[in-house]
């Protein structure tokens, strides 16, 4: 699955993905800058937060409660956040439209 990572200054980058992975770790092995997941997937840190184009937003599975009470460490949350560790990549996401934050802490 394509997913399209675009920075705050516009940038741009589209990674193919692969399913079964997490957005996270499509980012981080691809260099998409912007994701420090400095707990590497555990949902423990909050450094993934990434915004999720508002298009995708409802067709991505629920917020967990341990991502929901993570996400309130995160910086700058909006209505559009999620951690990144935490979106498993499927086909249905081909397409996905992910925005960074401008920093992590
Ligand atoms: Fe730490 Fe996602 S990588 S919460």
């Amino acid at each position: 699955a394509k997913i399209r990572f675009i920075q705050p200054d516009g940038t741009e980058q589209s990674i193919e993905a692969t399913p079964g992975r997490s957005v996270m770790e499509a980012a981080v092995g691809s260099a998409v800058s912007g994701v420090d997941a400095d707990c590497g997937g555990a949902c423990a840190c909050a450094t993934c937060h990434v915004y999720v184009d508002h298009e995708w937003r409802d067709r991505l599975p629920d917020i967990g409660a341990m991502e929901a009470s993570m996400l309130e460490f995160a910086q700058g949350v909006g209505p559009d956040s999620r951690l990144s560790c935490q979106i498993k990549v499927n086909d249905a996401l081909d397409g996905l439209v992910i925005r960074l934050p401008l920093r992590q802490h």
